[in-house]
C-alpha cells in the first residue's frame, strides 16, 4: 500500500466519492471476459490471483469465463514504509496449481508502481507456462518504478488512493462492492 502524503494524526478515514460503480464495472468485466474468451478459446487456462486484493476481481472475471480453468492463488508482500513506493517485492505463498506448459491469466487488484506485478510474472515466467498474460482492474496514471504493461486493463484511474472491489486500505474496505477515492475526516 502506498500513500502519497501521510494522514493528518487523529484522522480518520473513510472512502470518498464513487469513481466505479457497480454497474459500470460489471459492463467492464462483460467485454474483459469477451477479449479473455477470443485469445484463448476454450481453454485450458490457469488463472491466478494475487491474494487478497484480485479477490472480487477475479471471483467476477471468472464466472464469465465458461472455459476450462484451474484457479491459483500468490499472495506478494512489499516492503515500503506506506508513503514512499515500496522496495522489493517478496512472494510469501506458493502456488497450488502448476503452471508448467500450461496457457497462465495472472490476476491482480491494480498497477501502481509495477513492482508488485512485475514480481508475480517473474515468479511465474520461471515455472515455465505455455503463454502468460496478464490482467488488472485499474492502473493508475502515473510513471511506473518496473516497465510492466498488462495484457487486460479495466479502467485507468488518475493517481490517487482507491478503496472497494478488493482493494483496502490498512485492511479495510475491501468488501465494498465499487471503487472510491479514500478520504480523511478531521485530524
Ligand atoms: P505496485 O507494486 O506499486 O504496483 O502496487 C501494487 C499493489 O499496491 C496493489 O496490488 C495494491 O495491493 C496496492 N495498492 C496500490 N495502489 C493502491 C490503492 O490506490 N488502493 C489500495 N491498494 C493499492
Ligand atoms: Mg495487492
Amino acid at each position: 500500500m502506498r500513500l502519497d502524503r501521510p494522514p493528518p494524526a487523529g484522522a480518520a478515514a473513510r472512502p470518498g466519492k464513487i469513481l466505479l460503480d457497480e454497474k459500470t464495472i460489471a459492463a467492464r468485466l462483460d467485454q474483459l471476459a469477451g477479449e479473455i474468451r477470443r485469445d484463448f478459446g476454450g481453454g485450458p487456462l490457469a488463472v491466478i490471483g494475487a491474494m487478497c486484493g484480485a479477490f472480487i476481481f477475479m471471483s467476477e472475471l471468472v464466472r464469465r469465463l465458461p472455459l476450462e480453468l484451474e484457479i491459483g492463488f500468490l499472495r506478494a508482500q512489499s516492503y515500503g514504509d506506506g508513503t514512499a513506493p515500496a522496495g522489493p517485492v517478496r512472494i510469501i505463498e506458493s502456488l497450488e496449481v502448476s503452471v508448467a506448459n500450461k496457457p497462465v491469466l495472472l490476476v491482480d487488484d491494480i498497477l501502481d508502481s509495477g513492482l508488485t506485478l512485475r514480481a508475480l510474472k517473474e515468479y511465474l515466467a520461471a515455472r515455465r507456462p505455455a503463454r502468460l498474460a496478464t490482467a488488472v482492474l485499474l492502473e493508475k496514471s502515473r510513471p511506473r518504478l518496473a516497465d510492466i504493461q498488462p495484457d487486460y486493463v479495466g479502467f485507468r484511474l488518475e493517481d490517487r488512493f482507491v478503496v472497494g472491489y478488493g482493494l483496502d486500505f490498512a485492511g479495510r474496505f475491501r468488501h465494498l462492492p465499487y471503487v472510491a477515492e479514500l478520504v480523511w475526516d478531521g485530524g
